[in-house]
Formats: C-alpha cells, structure tokens, sequence
C-alpha cells in the first residue's frame, strides 16, 4: 500500500470502486433468469435463455429468454387490451404515473446506475452523472405533457400499440426515450430491449410493479433481432419507433411498407466536430473529449469526425494527443475512470477491424498510452490523422473511441466536409464568433447542432436526424406528435384507380377540341419542357370525348425535374415574407383566372362545383401565404445558460403526388404548405385531369415563383412515383394514391430513408380545411433542428 507522501509525489489515483453489492445480490436472487413483463407480470423464463454478460469483467450476470412469436403476440394483446382504459384516463391520471415513475427511479437511482454499469460497460460516472438523471428528466417531462397533452393537441388522440426497439448503448435512458411520450400521449407499448444489455428494463418493469401501473400498459420482451422483426411486423401494431443501425432501420422500412404502421427511426451518424480557427482550443479540446470518448464512442451522435480549421490544425492535435495522454480506461465501477469497457467482445472486434482499415488505407492512428485490463472488452481511445473523406472510416460509424480528423481552409469548405456524408443526425461547432458560429449551424444538415459544446441532451429538446440518419424526434412538442394521430388520418373511403390509362396511339373516338391546337407539356425549372421520351397522351373530359393532350414523363424526366429543384437552392433562404408575398400573388393570379379555371375544370368531369373548387383553391393559397412566415420553431427551456432554438428547415427538394380528385385544389393542397416553408417540389398532377396542371403554368410564371422551385409532370402515376421515391435527391415525398402504391412508395423510399406521407389509397375530402389544410401539411414538410447555443463565460 502506497503511503499517503508517495500519493502526493505521484499523484496517483487510487482505486475508487462504487459498491454493487446490492445489485449483486438483486442479481442472484434471479440467477434462474428473468421472464418477460407481459400485462403486468413475469413470465416464466423458459429454457431458451440468452446470457447478459458484464463486458468488463467477461461475468455472465443474467439471463433472459428470447422472445418467441407467441411471446410478442401475447404481449401485443396484453397492450391492446389495456389501450381503451389507458388512452381514456384523464391527462392528469396518465401525468400521476408518470410522476410516479420519475419519483422512483430518482429514489433508485444508485441501484440504476450501477446496474446499467455492470451489464453496458459504460462508467459509474456517466450513468450516476448522465443516463439515470436524464431518464428521470424524461419523465418528469413527459408527466407534464400528459396533462397538458388535451390543451396542447386538441384533435389529436392515441396512435393505439407502440412497438419499441432500443439499442444496448443507452439501454435505459433509450427505454425512457420511448416510453415516456408513448404513455404521456395515451399508448400502450411493447418494448424489446437489447439483447446485450436488458437488464435495467428488468429493473424497471419491477419499478412499474411496485408503482401500480395498470396491465398491460407496457410490456417488455426480450430477444434479438429475430424477436425485434416479429415486433415490428406484428399486424396489430400501429406504429413502430426503432432506435439502432441505419442498415435495420432500412430493413424496418421496408418491412413495414404499406403497412400504415406509424414510423419513427434514430439512426446512425457521423457527426462533424468543427473547430474554427477563432475558437477556444482547451475548450474544444475538452469537447472532444465528450464528443468521442464520452461512452466509450458508442453514441449515434458522437462527433466522430474532427474538422479543423488549417491554421490552428496543428496546435489542435498536439493539445488533442496531450490530453488524450491523462485518459483513464479500465473498471466502469471505479468512479475515477473516464472510459469503460464496449459493451461485448463482437463489437470490440468490429471496431478493431475498422481500426485496421483505416490504417491499411493509409491514415495514422494515434493511440492514448494506455494500459488496458487484461480481462473485459477494453479499448484504448484514439484518433486519427492524415484521414480523407473517401477513407472507410471517414464514412462509417466506427462505434468506439476513435474519431478521424480533417483540415479545413474556409467556412464553405467546413460546411462542404461536414455535410459529405450520408448521415445527418448531429454537428458541434466551436468558434468564439457568434456569426460565423451560427451561420454553419444553419449551413450543416444535422437535426441537432451544438455550438460551443456537443452531446448535450434535454427531454425539452428535440432529437433526431436528417437523411440517413432517420426520421421523426424524440423529447419536447415534435416528439409528443410522434405519439399521437389525427382522425383525418383514419377517414376515407378508398380512392378509385385512376379513370384515365395514358394512351399514347391515335385517338379514334369522339373529339372537343379546342379551334387551335393545345400541346401541354411539362413544366421544368421554370420552363415548359417537351417530354424526355416525345410522347403525349390523350386525355379524355366530361362526357368520354378527347379534350386535348397532356405529356406523358419518363423517369428522365423526373431525374430532369429533380436536377432543376435541386438548383433551386435560393428559395429556402428568402425571408417568410417574401415567400408569403409570392403565394399571395400566385392567390391573386389565380383569382384573375377564375372563369378559364372553373371551365377547365367542367370540361375534364373531374369537379362537379368547378366554380367552388377554384374559389377553395385561392383561399388555400392565402392560408398558406399567411402561414409562411408565422409557422415559427421556438426556443425551448432545457438546461441552464443555454438558449436551445428549434427551426423548421426545410427539407430541399420533395416529390408531391396528387391524386385524381378535387385535381386543382388537391394538387395546390399539397404544393402550398411545401414552398410556403421554403421547400423546392417535383409534383405529378392527377393521372386522370393533367389538363388542369398544364394551366398552372403560366399562372406560376406570372407569380414571380422562380424556377425550379415548382416542376410539374403529367403521366403516369406510380411511375413516377417511384422514381421520386428511389430519388436520392429527394428529401421528402408525399403520395396520394393507391394502397399498393403507398406501399411501394415506402419501401422504395428506404434507399435514402426519406421522409414519407400517404395517405394508403384513402379519399381525403379536399375542400373540409380539416382534412385538407393544416399545420399537419407543414409540419409534413419541414425537418426539426436543435440548435444548442450557451451563454456566459
Ligand atoms: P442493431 O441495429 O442491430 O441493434 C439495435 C436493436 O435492433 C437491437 O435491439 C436489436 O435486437 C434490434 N434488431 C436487430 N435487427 C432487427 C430487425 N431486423 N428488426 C427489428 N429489430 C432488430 O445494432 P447492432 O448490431 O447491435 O450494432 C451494430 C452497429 O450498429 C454498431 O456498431 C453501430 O455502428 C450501430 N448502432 C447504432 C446505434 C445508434 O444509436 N445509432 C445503436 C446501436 C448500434
Ligand atoms: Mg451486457
């Protein structure tokens, strides 16, 4: 033992190891294995047990079964039956539980962390300081939006089911993520945990035991993928929140395709970590620190890949290898370590064969001068140098403690790295200029962006990614809409297959055409553009004669229209007004062309009260003219001396596909909401009145909309459709038309995991401003994202 003199010689530490004596003994008295929760109670566990192992100490601690179908089928009963009674007690009931479970874990919140240490690896530090502090956060909120979730969310009600899947890195602070607005919004839920780390939501069900939560309100079953697909697949399921690997994610989507199952996805990231050269390097440094070695790197929002300024580049690494140096790994439980163990032995040799990659494709891996623990599965921290971005490791999660580095000469540079990824979930910026610090908040595709810090987390701010990295948030108001769903949604009767098959050979039957000849073409980047294949179809009015000829779109066409959007680029960045003023106009040149409208309209069959339809469609564009620049984000009360803003971006280009019905004021309907929000759009007009569309162009010429920002095609349908849906270009897509078709446009969406809203092939009544107008449609076409800011010294 080292006297007291030599400590203060070597200033050493000494071991700090945190009790869990109780957890141990918590431990052995389910040495048997623990069941599933279902409708209240454990199951038996069965023979088929899968071992929970401690990482660091290679200790099997556990054992839980895998779940079977019959389990998941269970457990989706158990939560259906209890559904009607749950989703009808008062806010203030549904708030008491959830108060209740705060209460609880903050009571246990010793055992939690211990518990979560023991089963994920990660240190006592992080789970005691950060993950049980925050589950208790979650549902402190969350009790408070299920009282106010009547007053908030008027109209809204339950989505019904919710099936969970949640990864092993933030087992139960993921679990809370879940759980907590489900419940606050009047869910029930059927939650898988992961297989490697179950434990504390075994914990936590004996928590909801002891706090009486009625039956069947949660259920929880354990398993791997097999039982997580069996979860999401489940016919009686209305909706599914996966959080994980962009690969199953993508699996998920297209498994669940048509189903009109409910979706959110929390994915993965390659976050940038921007250092500017005005920045304040220690502090930067200290937020590397957090960015890729908090959690041993096992965070989807780690900034795993390091931008730096070329200047202070050099200065930065040195600072970064010093640092690096007083990194402590080893025991979770000792409360001074810095970094635990992985969480198991497969995904530590995942990330040292991603190691060897990035060194066999030419980068230097510097490594902290650690010694690891000759048991448990340790990884030294590290990162890398002389990396580029078509290295593996620039584009792959690595999922450890290893970030890769970059240099940067301008702002624009920064921006152009940090975005050249597929992934977008979030950013940290470290400048000492406000403005140049926010400009690339604004510039970055991330759904969160840190300024001056990274990680930080709050059950008030939204979270959640752009592009590959998911869709739909989690925390505050946007993740409570997750939960719930509007009767609109549920209405409606199926919509008819189009009248109208394009027929592009001679017309023989009977003909009302117009003196001189009308060649409708297609509308491009501002232009008229003949189709791609030189092709026409004859379209057919009221009374079955041919009025004239619509362009029948080819894919190279889309691809031409979705290249002339995406150039587009200004109209995201003109103020609301602006944007307003034009929708305005647009109203105002309509307006002037009632009588043509309501003629066309008559003559195509498709509107029994033409005159009626053009007057809703000039109302629809002055809601939307007004909403352009009221419909704000908000700044949102998280953690002290921070001022966290949530903004409505954008999403860039989206593909709109209007249905047959109401042709004008549907097709309007749906463009509005998106470019009164700032968006680019590649719209097909209804299959069977294309006539009306090809109208629009002159009034979209006439109303100061600059090109690109509209592009009409007429054709076929699910054609098109599709090739906007397997469009890596577009962000977002909204489809009106069949079922089938919904289906196929979900799965063809899991490409580039787009955004998606249909309808599933039911009528919507356009002209009810219910059904067809609302803060729905725009908040369908914009994409959260947090931007964190700090104050202060
Ligand atoms: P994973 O995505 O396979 O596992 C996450 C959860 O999904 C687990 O509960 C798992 O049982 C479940 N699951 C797996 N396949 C499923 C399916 N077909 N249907 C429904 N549920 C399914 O992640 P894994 O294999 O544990 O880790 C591999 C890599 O994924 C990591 O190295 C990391 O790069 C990434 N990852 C990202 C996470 C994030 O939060 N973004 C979390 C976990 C992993
Ligand atoms: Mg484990």
């Amino acid at each position: 033992m080292p006297s007291i003199k030599d400590i203060m010689q070597t200033m050493e530490y000494g071991p700090a190891p945190e009790s869990n004596s109780e957890v141990r003994a918590w431990l052995d008295q389910r040495a048997a294995g623990l069941g599933h929760f279902i409708n209240g109670k454990f199951t038996a566990p069965g023979d088929d047990l899968i071992e929970v192992v401690n990482p660091a100490t290679e200790e099997v601690m556990g054992r839980v079964p895998k779940g079977s179908t019959a389990d998941v089928d269970a457990a989706v009963r158990a939560a259906r039956a209890a559904l009607p009674k749950w989703a009808a007690l008062s806010g203030f009931e549904r708030a008491r539980y959830l108060y209740a479970i705060a209460r609880h874990i903050q009571k246990r919140e010793r055992f939690f962390a211990v518990l979560e240490t023991m089963d994920n690896g990660k240190t006592i530090r992080e789970t005691r300081d950060i993950d049980i502090p925050l589950v208790a956060r979650h549902f402190y909120h969350h009790a408070g939006w299920a009282e106010l979730v009547d007053d908030e969310f008027p109209d809204h009600m339950p989505v019904g089911v919710c099936g969970q899947i949640i990864p092993w890195n933030f087992p139960l602070l993921m679990l809370a993520w879940k759980v907590a607005p489900a419940l606050a919004a009047g869910n029930t839920v059927v939650l898988k945990p992961a297989d490697l780390t179950p434990m504390t939501a075994c914990a936590f069900a004996e928590l909801l035991m002891e706090i009486g939560l009625p039956a069947g309100v949660v259920n929880i079953v354990h398993g791997d993928g097999e039982t997580g697909a069996a979860i999401a697949g489940h016919a009686d399921i209305d909706k599914v929140a996966f959080t994980g690997s962009t690969d199953v994610g993508r699996v998920i989507r297209r498994q669940i395709a048509g189903s009109g199952k409910k979706l959110s996805l929390e994915l993965g990231g390659k976050s940038p970590f921007i250092v500017l050269e005005d920045a304040d390097l220690d502090g930067a440094v200290e937020g590397v620190v957090d960015a890729i070695w908090f959690n041993q790197g096992e965070v989807c929002c780690a900034g795993s890949r390091i931008l730096v300024q070329e200047g202070v580049a050099r200065r930065f690494f040195e600072k970064l290898a010093q640092r690096m140096k007083t990194l402590r790994v080893g025991d979770p439980l000792d409360k001074t370590m810095d970094i635990g163990a992985v969480v198991s032995k497969k995904q530590l040799s995942r990330i040292k064969a991603l190691l060897e990659t990035g060194k066999a494709e030419g980068a230097t891996l510097n490594v902290a001068p650690v010694e690891l623990p000759k048991r448990g599965a340790f990884c030294a921290p590290g990162f890398f140098t002389g990396t580029a971005s078509s290295h593996t490791v620039s584009q792959v999660e690595i999922f450890g403690p290893v970030a890769t580095t970059q240099t940067f000469r301008t702002l624009g540079e920064a921006v152009t790295l940090a975005n050249d990824t597929r992934y977008g979930l979030a950013a940290s910026v470290w400048s000492e200029n406000v403005n140049r610090a926010i400009e690339l908040a604004a510039r970055v595709k991330a759904g969160v962006v840190w300024i001056n810090g990274t990680n930080m987390f709050d059950a008030a701010a939204p979270f959640g990614g752009y592009r590959e990295s998911g869709f739909g948030r989690e925390g505050g108001r946007s993740g409570m809409l997750e939960y719930l769903a509007l009767p609109a949604d549920r209405k409606g009767k199926p919509r008819p297959a189009p009248a109208l098959v394009p027929q592009v050979q001679p017309f023989t039957g009977k003909a009302d055409l117009p003196e001189i000849d009308i060649t409708a073409k297609l509308y491009i980047g501002g232009k008229q553009a003949r189709p791609d294949g030189g092709q026409s179809y004859t379209v057919i009015g009221k009374s079955g004669q041919a009025i004239g000829q619509a362009g029948l779109a080819n894919r190279k066409d889309v691809r031409n229209a979705v290249e002339a959007a995406g150039k587009a680029t200004g109209w995201g960045g003109v103020t609301g007004h602006n944007r307003a003023q034009v929708l305005y106009y647009l109203a105002e040149n309509l307006s002037q062309r009632r009588a043509e409208f309501a003629a066309a309209l008559a003559a195509s069959g498709a509107s029994p009260k033409a005159e009626e339809e053009v007057e809703l469609t000039i109302r629809r564009a002055f809601w939307y003219a007004a909403q352009a620049d009221k419909f704000d984000g908000a700044v949102t009360a998280t953690k002290s001396r921070h001022v966290t803003m949530t903004v409505n971006e954008p999403f860039g280009t989206m593909g709109i596909v209007a249905p047959d019905e109401a042709p004008l004021l549907s097709l309007l309907s749906l463009i509005l909401p998106a470019i009164a929000l700032g968006n680019r759009v590649v719209a097909v007009a209804s299959q069977s009145h294309p006539l009306i569309a090809a109208r629009l162009y002159q009034v979209l010429e006439t109303s100061d909309i600059p090109g690109g920002v509209v592009n009409l095609l007429t054709g076929e349908r699910d054609v098109l459709a599709r090739t906007l849906a397997e469009h890596d270009d577009v962000a977002a897509l909204w489809y009106c038309g069949s079922e089938e078709g919904a289906a196929m446009v979900e799965a063809a969406s899991a490409g580039n995991l787009k955004s998606t809203w249909s309808d599933y092939g039911k009528l919507r009544d356009w002209r009810d401003p219910k059904q067809g107008q609302g803060r729905e449609f725009l908040r369908r076409a914009c994409q959260v994202k947090t931007i964190w800011l700090p104050y202060g010294e």
